[in-house]
């Protein structure tokens, strides 16, 4: 078969361009289909309703078929647009929105089509009791790995029909008689082809080395990399809840974010001051029992039975013990936003995760990076971009802290100060950013 060598090239080439061209066909039609159910329930509906499980709104599983049994024809997109204006005319709506003391959104500018897109992707949810928490990401998950198992499977039958028409070819050639290569293993075979061909031997075998290097210092700068971590916890906290639905100020809960190195994590009292009242329903029972548990609060007497435990919670993003790293610095002086770092918690419906850098670049008004989240290269790459704005001590609380630096560079160093404004702009590492002892312990 390797002497036929170029036939081959050429069979290989077509065959590679028509898998592709098959591939690229078999994903357009699973595309195209007007409007992907799954991806709107995601980014509209996903913060309160799941279909499996109760939440802040009910179920969405099989909703679709009940309402079409109790409810005027069509009232459910009236609802889902307007649940006030569906619940005026019809008792069934009427007596759905007595369901949850929370009340649904409106969407004014969702289409019939959308809707019946939403519905139909959450009747085809199956339901998993691996408990996943968000059916839409689970949904695109398995899509991935879905495409990733068709091209193991191709690849497959595109080696086994290689080697049976290699067969084929040499089942021919012995029986017209021509030159055989008979007793010779495939391998045998390759050898020798190769020493006739030692040129492109040679090359094949750089081009492979190359790739294998690539792959091996891709594998090495992935060391230590903790993006994506998401420990489990103790109490299943959803941020989308508090910080989402109810909108509870982040300093609420994080309230040292603003004055001092670390953010930190609310006390079991600072639960309880809601929490002794807001016992939730359904699943949330079970949760927030945990914190009674924990406050020592015995919620049918009403009163403490003086029996206390902390809530262990897992540290989600640790620094090193060598990094210096400073909320207040960044938060107050700087005036990041938590989205820059944290990615949006207000949307987070699990617990807290250390965000991927692709992730934290797709939210608007972020500041764009490459390197992956907290590692040094992150810090080191926005240090070099971001530019310092309060350069004014006045706009910040006061403090003559920036006017000082500004007077020594005056009176100091005046080519530095120049280079510095040259591109009209200061940026973090211009004032020291850069430097291994302001991270560095
Ligand atoms: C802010 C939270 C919230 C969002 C976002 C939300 N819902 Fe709801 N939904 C609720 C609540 C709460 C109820 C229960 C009704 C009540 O108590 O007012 C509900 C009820 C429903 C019902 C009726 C359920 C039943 O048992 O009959 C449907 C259908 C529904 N929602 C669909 C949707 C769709 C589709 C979306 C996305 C386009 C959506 N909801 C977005 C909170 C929400
Ligand atoms: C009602 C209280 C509450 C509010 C409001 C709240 N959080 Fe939290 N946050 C918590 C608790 C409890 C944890 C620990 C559980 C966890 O890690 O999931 C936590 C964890 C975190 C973590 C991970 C901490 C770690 O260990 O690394 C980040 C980041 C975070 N919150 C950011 C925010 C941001 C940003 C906001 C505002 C949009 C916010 N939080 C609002 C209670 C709250
Ligand atoms: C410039 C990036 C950045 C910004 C902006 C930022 N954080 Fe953090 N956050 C971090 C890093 C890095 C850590 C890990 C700190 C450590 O391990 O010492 C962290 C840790 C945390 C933790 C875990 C507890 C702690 O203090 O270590 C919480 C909670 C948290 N951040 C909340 C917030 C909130 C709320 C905001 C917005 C008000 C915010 N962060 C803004 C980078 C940031
Ligand atoms: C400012 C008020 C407030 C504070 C503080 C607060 N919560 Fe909540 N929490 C709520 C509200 C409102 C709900 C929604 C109840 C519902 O959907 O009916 C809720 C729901 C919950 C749920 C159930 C969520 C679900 O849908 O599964 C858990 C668990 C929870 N809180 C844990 C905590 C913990 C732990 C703390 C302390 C770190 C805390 N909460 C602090 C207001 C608060
Ligand atoms: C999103 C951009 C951003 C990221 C990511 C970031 N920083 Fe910063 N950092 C800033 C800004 C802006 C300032 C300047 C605040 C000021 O003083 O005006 C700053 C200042 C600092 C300073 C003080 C520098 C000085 O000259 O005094 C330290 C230390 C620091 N950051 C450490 C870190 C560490 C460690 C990390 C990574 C874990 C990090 N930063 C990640 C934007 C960022
Ligand atoms: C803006 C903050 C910042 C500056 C400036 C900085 N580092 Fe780092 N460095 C970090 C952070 C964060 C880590 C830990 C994250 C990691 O391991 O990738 C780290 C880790 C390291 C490590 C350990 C690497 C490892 O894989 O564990 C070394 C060594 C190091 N830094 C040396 C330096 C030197 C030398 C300089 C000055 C040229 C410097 N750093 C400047 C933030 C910084």
């Amino acid at each position: 078969m390797f002497r036929s060598l170029r036939k081959w090239c050429f069979g290989t080439v077509v065959m590679v361009l028509w898998v592709g061209t098959f591939s690229a066909n078999a994903q357009e039609p699973a595309e195209t289909p007007a409007i992907d159910g799954g991806a709107l329930f995601s980014s509209k509906c996903a913060t309160c309703h799941h279909p499996f499980k109760d939440g802040t709104g009910p179920k969405l599983s099989g909703v679709r078929a009940q309402w079409e049994e109790n409810a005027a024809p069509g009232m459910i997109y009236q609802w889902i647009k307007n649940w006030e204006v569906a619940a005026a005319s019809d008792p069934y709506a009427k007596s759905v929105s007595a369901k949850k003391p929370t009340s649904m959104d409106k969407f004014g500018d969702i289409t019939n089509d959308q809707i019946d897109a939403i519905l139909t992707w959450v009747d085809s949810q199956v339901e998993d009791s691996g408990g996943a928490q968000n059916g839409g990401s689970q949904s695109v998950s398995t899509q991935e790995e879905g495409s990733n198992a068709l091209w193991y499977i191709l690849g497959a039958i595109f080696l086994i029909v290689i080697l049976a028409l290699g067969n084929v070819v040499r089942q021919l050639r012995r029986a017209t008689g021509g030159e055989t290569s008979e007793g010779l293993s495939y391998f045998e075979e390759f050898r020798a082809w190769a020493w006739r061909n030692l040129r492109y031997t040679l090359i094949g075998s750089v081009i492979l080395a190359f790739a294998l290097l690539v792959a091996l210092f891709q594998t090495l700068y992935r060391v230590g990399v903790v993006e994506g971590y998401q420990p489990s916890q103790p109490i299943e906290f959803p941020h989308s809840v508090h910080a989402g639905i109810n909108g509870i100020d982040c300093k609420y809960c994080h309230n040292s974010v603003e004055k001092s190195k670390s953010a930190g994590i609310p006390t079991v009292n600072v639960c309880m001051n809601c929490h002794k009242q807001i016992n939730g329903q359904d699943d949330q029972v079970a949760k927030i029992q945990k914190i009674y548990d924990a406050a020592g609060w015995d919620p049918d007497a009403q009163t403490y039975s003086g029996k206390t435990g902390p809530i262990v919670w897992n540290k989600v993003h640790v620094l090193p013990d060598h990094v210096y790293f400073n909320h207040s610095q960044h938060v107050t002086v700087g005036g990041i936003d938590c989205k820059q770092c944290h990615g949006d918690m207000t949307k987070m419906e699990g617990t807290a995760m250390i965000q991927p850098v692709a992730e934290l670049n797709k939210i608007e008004g972020n500041i764009q990076l490459t390197r992956p989240t907290l590692t040094m290269g992150w810090c080191i790459e926005c240090h070099g971009e971001t530019e310092v704005t309060q350069i004014t001590g006045a706009s910040y609380n006061g403090s003559s802290y920036y006017d000082e630096i500004h007077r020594r560079l005056l009176n100091g160093d005046r080519s530095l100060y120049e280079k510095y404004l040259k591109d009209n702009k200061v940026t973090v590492r211009e004032l020291g950013g850069w430097e291994c002892s302001k991270c560095h312990y």
